[in-house]
This record gives structure tokens, C-alpha cells and sequence, in this order.
């Protein structure tokens, strides 16, 4: 098979596209013939040589795919030779082929093309499990987005006002915050411009958030419990604004506050399937409907790797970035 690797960790151009041995389906795998994979933060770490793949994980790049059932291994049901499929991955998505353990790999949403599909299982994974499984947003409350922009934010704000929340949202531009609102977000926030906090405060006459959904970890931390409301819970899913910040306890009891922190990656195999299980029960139907959907920066082909990773680096996207197997073009 072919697989976009990193021999070495660097920039975007150690990444090559090359011959490797064929991943193979182990008992309880499924072998997807990828379609297409999509860029995701951890990518660029890994091919940084700081984020190495959990034990077990293909050591290739690659969080999520679609693609076409090409074999299955010892015990799987409920698949067949050729079916259209997505998944979400422990690694090996950058490659023509990757072994996936069955319970994640999903159907493709209804009306969705093969190629949009690898935008969606991380995105889906990621936000349906931390607004609902972690955070347990209800109806009405007060959804505060940060970085709504960005692949993961986009579904975010998207899920939260298709579940009746309040979304409230951070992003960098004037175009990004507009385009936040067309996707759903009742109140944006340019973070370059204006403090959060207040923002966020005057926008919910005091209440302040009852979730927050945050990329930027220490840089936020105090501001982001400074804007929870009474009961508020925040889950930090990223570290883009640093690991380390001092938590003052006192602010966070006096409001009887949550601070989570979660990935996907690290998960069981288990914990996964179940994750993926509710997104194709409850998320796929909103995809299906239109009322969710794939919002695609650009489609690149996988053996142009270095172009995605350099264009998600410059922050320029809005939403996900796909790489495709296809040979040459756009798919
Ligand atoms: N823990 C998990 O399981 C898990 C899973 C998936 C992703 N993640 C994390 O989630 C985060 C988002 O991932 P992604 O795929 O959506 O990446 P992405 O598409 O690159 O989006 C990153 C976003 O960060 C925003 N940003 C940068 N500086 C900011 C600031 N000071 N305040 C607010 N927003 C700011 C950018 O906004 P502008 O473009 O408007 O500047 C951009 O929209 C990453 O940190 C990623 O590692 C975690």
C-alpha cells in the first residue's frame, strides 16, 4: 500500500509518499480501502515526533478515514466486502489501506459523498461525546465555542443549535465570526478584538456559560472559569494556548464548577465503540437531514500531505482540510 509518512520528525516537508508493507485485518478488524483522510492538530504533532501513536496504534499518521470494506477479519459481523464506510481511527489513515477495529467503523450518513465522509468521525466523535457524554448539554443552556471556525468548532456550533442550545462563539476574523453565525452561532466573539469573558457575560445578561467547549487550554483556563455560570462545566480538548496554568479553586467551588479535560485518542477500544455508536444513532440523522453539515476547507490529494499540514498550521482554514487517495486533483 501506498502511506504519506514522516522518516523523520520536522515541517510539513519530511512528509513522504511511499510504499509500505499492506496493514492487515487482525481478529476484529475490519481493512477499509481508504477514500480519503482529513488533517487533524494531532497529525501535525505526531509528525513533529510529539505525539507518538498509543500502544497498538498503526506508528502512520491518521485519525480518521472513509473508504470501502476490503476484507474482514476473524469474528466480524455486520459487514460486507464493499461497503461504503467511515471510521475513526487510532492511527493509519494517511495510507491506501488501514485496519480498524469493527466497533469503529460507521456507515456513511445518508446523502453524504464518500470523500466528505473522512471530514466526520473525529469531528462527530470528539464534539458528541464531550457536549453530551462529558458535559451533558441540555436545551437552553449556554454553549460557549472557542475556536468555532476550526474543524472541531464548526460541528460544535452546529450540534449545540441542533440540540437547542444557546452557542456562543471565539474565532479570529471578521469573515470566520460570520460564517460562525451562518452556521448556527447566535453570538460571536473576535478574539483579537474583544475580552471573552465580558463578552460573554453581557450576551447572557450575567448567566455566563453552562459549557465550555475549549482548544486553547492554559492561556484560557482562567478566563474560561471566570465565564462558567453557577453549575458550569469545562471541557479542555486542546492545548493550543499551552499545559500548564494556575486553577484558582476558590472561583470554581464558589460556582460549583467542572473543569474536564479529554481525548479521543488514549480511549478504548471499547469506550470508542460506544462513542461511535451514539454519533451514528444521534448525530448521523441531523447530518442526513442537512441540518449538520461537512464544512471542507479544501480536498487534497494524500500525496500532497505537506500542502494540508502547511495550510491547517497557517490557520487559514475554516473547517477540515481532506486528503484524498485519488491519484491526481481534487475529488
Ligand atoms: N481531546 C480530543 O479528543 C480532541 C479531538 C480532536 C481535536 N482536539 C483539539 O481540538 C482543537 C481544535 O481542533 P480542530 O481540528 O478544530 O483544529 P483547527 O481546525 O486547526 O481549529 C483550531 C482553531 O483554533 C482557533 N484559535 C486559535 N487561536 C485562538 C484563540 N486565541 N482563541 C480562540 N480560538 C483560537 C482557530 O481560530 P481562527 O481560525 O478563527 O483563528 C481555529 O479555528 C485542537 O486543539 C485539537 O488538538 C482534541
Amino acid at each position: 500500500m501506498k502511506a504519506a509518512v514522516a522518516r523523520t520528525p520536522g515541517g510539513p516537508e519530511v512528509l513522504e509518499y511511499v510504499e509500505v508493507p499492506d496493514a492487515v485485518a487482525g481478529p476484529g478488524d475490519v481493512l477499509v480501502a481508504v477514500a480519503a483522510t482529513a488533517a487533524n492538530r494531532a497529525d501535525l504533532l505526531q509528525r513533529q515526533g510529539h505525539y507518538p501513536p498509543p500502544p497498538g496504534a498503526s506508528e502512520i499518521i491518521g485519525l480518521e478515514c472513509s473508504g470501502t470494506v476490503a476484507a474482514l477479519g476473524e469474528g466480524v459481523t455486520g459487514f460486507q466486502v464493499g461497503d461504503e464506510v467511515c471510521a475513526l481511527l487510532s492511527g493509519g489513515g494517511y495510507a491506501t489501506l488501514v485496519a480498524v477495529p469493527a466497533g469503529q467503523v460507521m456507515p456513511v450518513p445518508a446523502g453524504v459523498d464518500l470523500i466528505t465522509a473522512a471530514a466526520l468521525p473525529e469531528v462527530a466523535a470528539t464534539v458528541w461525546s464531550n457536549l453530551m457524554m462529558v458535559a451533558g448539554l441540555r436545551a437552553g443552556d449556554n454553549l460557549l465555542v472557542h475556536g468555532g471556525a476550526g474543524g472541531i468548532g464548526t460541528f460544535a456550533i452546529q450540534l449545540g443549535h441542533a440540540l437547542g442550545a444557546r452557542v456562543l462563539t471565539t474565532a479570529g476574523t471578521p469573515e470566520k465570526l460570520a460564517f460562525c453565525a451562518s452556521l448556527g452561532a447566535d453570538v460571536t466573539i473576535d478574539y483579537h478584538e474583544q475580552d471573552f469573558v465580558e463578552a460573554v457575560r453581557e450576551a447572557t445578561d450575567g448567566h455566563g456559560a453552562d459549557v465550555v467547549l475549549d482548544n486553547m487550554g492554559a492561556s484560557y483556563l482562567a478566563g474560561n472559569v471566570d465565564v462558567l455560570a453557577d453549575g458550569g462545566r469545562l471541557v479542555v480538548i486542546g492545548m493550543q494556548g499551552g499545559r500548564k496554568a494556575e486553577l484558582d479553586l476558590n472561583a470554581l467551588m464558589r460556582k460549583r464548577g467542572a473543569v474536564i479535560s479529554t481525548a479521543l485518542r488514549g480511549r478504548s477500544t471499547g469506550e470508542k465503540a460506544t462513542i461511535c455508536a451514539a454519533v451514528v444513532e444521534h448525530v448521523w440523522p441531523l447530518v442526513a437531514d442537512g441540518t449538520i453539515r461537512p464544512v471542507i476547507e479544501r480536498t487534497v490529494p494524500l500525496a500532497e500531505a505537506a500542502t494540508a499540514h502547511a495550510l491547517m498550521e497557517s490557520g487559514a482554514h475554516t473547517g477540515k482540510i481532506v486528503l484524498t487517495t485519488a491519484p491526481t486533483g481534487d475529488a
